[in-house]
């Protein structure tokens, strides 16, 4: 099943802090997938937070950017998703399934998962306010008594998602444990619309045995990309080509760790940059020979030009 108008049936997760616009053109870059954005809180937005701005904009991105919108008033969700198509969305997201307690506790995220009259008033008026498609967000319920997916799927399509992204945890398992593909089948055979399974995809392989056994319409992965942001295009040309992905080579690595890096100078200058940049290259690297010590000296550096020095320096160690 065709999911919206997308060249893809792979998601890179939305991930706070994460997927922003550096981490979605380097995925984007290396092959096809569909790129959402960090959440964006609608409070803020609606107060024209200069961050929450930022996190928002994305019209000058080459590819089209889901905008995952996180909140708890429908009214506002309604004029923060008019207020995103303006900055460039694609389409809008609504984050039902965010398990933090400040969110939870703002009538917001997984929250919503308890309250489906609020949910279902804030699905209903975001899709009358946009042109937008709008999907939504969710867990496989609040906890273990009160597993309501399948439910909630219906009322999601009821009120006119155009798809739904299902992450098989409850929100009292964080993301602790395993994650249940039970239940993204279970939803996967209650509604019509397309579904994306999501949770525990690790690689190429996990992939497709998520949507064989799930029967998903599309699949979607967060923590398996920090570090490897080729696996979005890898796990798309293994679906639809069969093709096993190489492993990645010290120079592929080194320059779009690299890459990644600049990206994050020129979008948030060098010294927020520079303080970002110590947890991509932790990721990048965790697989790699002495990486502990580099990681060691890397942390260290509280200027620019050490810290591709000390790149370079540490990928030369590597080939000798
Ligand atoms: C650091 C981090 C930040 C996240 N931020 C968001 C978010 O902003 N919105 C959201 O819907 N989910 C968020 N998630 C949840 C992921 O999108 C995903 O549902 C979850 O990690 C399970 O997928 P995985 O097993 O592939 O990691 C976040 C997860 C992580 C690890």
């Amino acid at each position: 099943m065709q999911i919206l108008d997308f060249n893809s049936k792979v998601f890179l997760a939305p991930m706070a802090g994460i997927t922003d616009k550096p981490m979605r053109q380097i995925v984007s870059s290396l092959g096809p997938g569909i790129m959402v954005s960090e959440m964006v809180a609608i409070n803020a937005l609606s107060r024209k937070n200069a961050k929450t701005y930022k996190i928002a904009d994305v019209r000058d991105e080459a590819y089209p950017v889901v905008v995952q919108l996180v909140g708890g008033d429908a009214e506002l969700f309604a004029d923060s998703a008019i207020f995103a198509e303006e900055l460039g969305a694609h389409s809008i997201d609504i984050n039902m399934g965010c398990p933090v307690k400040k969110i939870v506790g703002n009538h917001s995220g997984s929250y919503l998962m308890k309250d489906m009259s609020l949910a279902s008033a804030i699905i209903r008026q975001v899709v009358k306010a946009t042109t937008l498609k709008v999907s939504v967000k969710f867990r496989k319920g609040w906890d273990h008594n009160s597993v309501n997916a399948v439910e909630f799927a219906k009322m999601c399509e009821d009120c006119g998602a155009s798809y739904i992204t299902i992450h098989g945890r409850t929100r009292s398992d964080f993301y602790s444990g395993k994650a249940d593909w039970d239940i993204i089948a279970e939803v996967k055979n209650a509604v019509k619309i397309p579904v994306i399974g999501n949770g525990d995809v690790t690689d190429v392989l996990k992939a497709k045995e998520m949507l064989d056994y799930t029967k998903a319409d599309g699949v979607m992965v967060a923590r398996a990309a920090l570090g490897n942001p080729w696996i979005i295009s890898d796990i798309h040309h293994y679906l639809e080509e069969g093709v096993i992905p190489q492993q990645k080579s010290l120079l592929e690595v080194k320059e779009i760790m690299q890459k990644h890096i600049i990206s994050l100078v020129e979008y948030y200058g060098e010294k927020t940059a520079l303080g970002l940049s110590r947890k991509y290259v932790c990721w990048y690297c965790k697989n790699l020979r002495d990486a502990r010590k580099f990681r060691e000296n890397y942390m260290k550096i509280n200027n620019w030009n050490d810290a591709m020095a000390e790149i370079e320096h540490y990928f030369t160690s590597l080939e000798a």
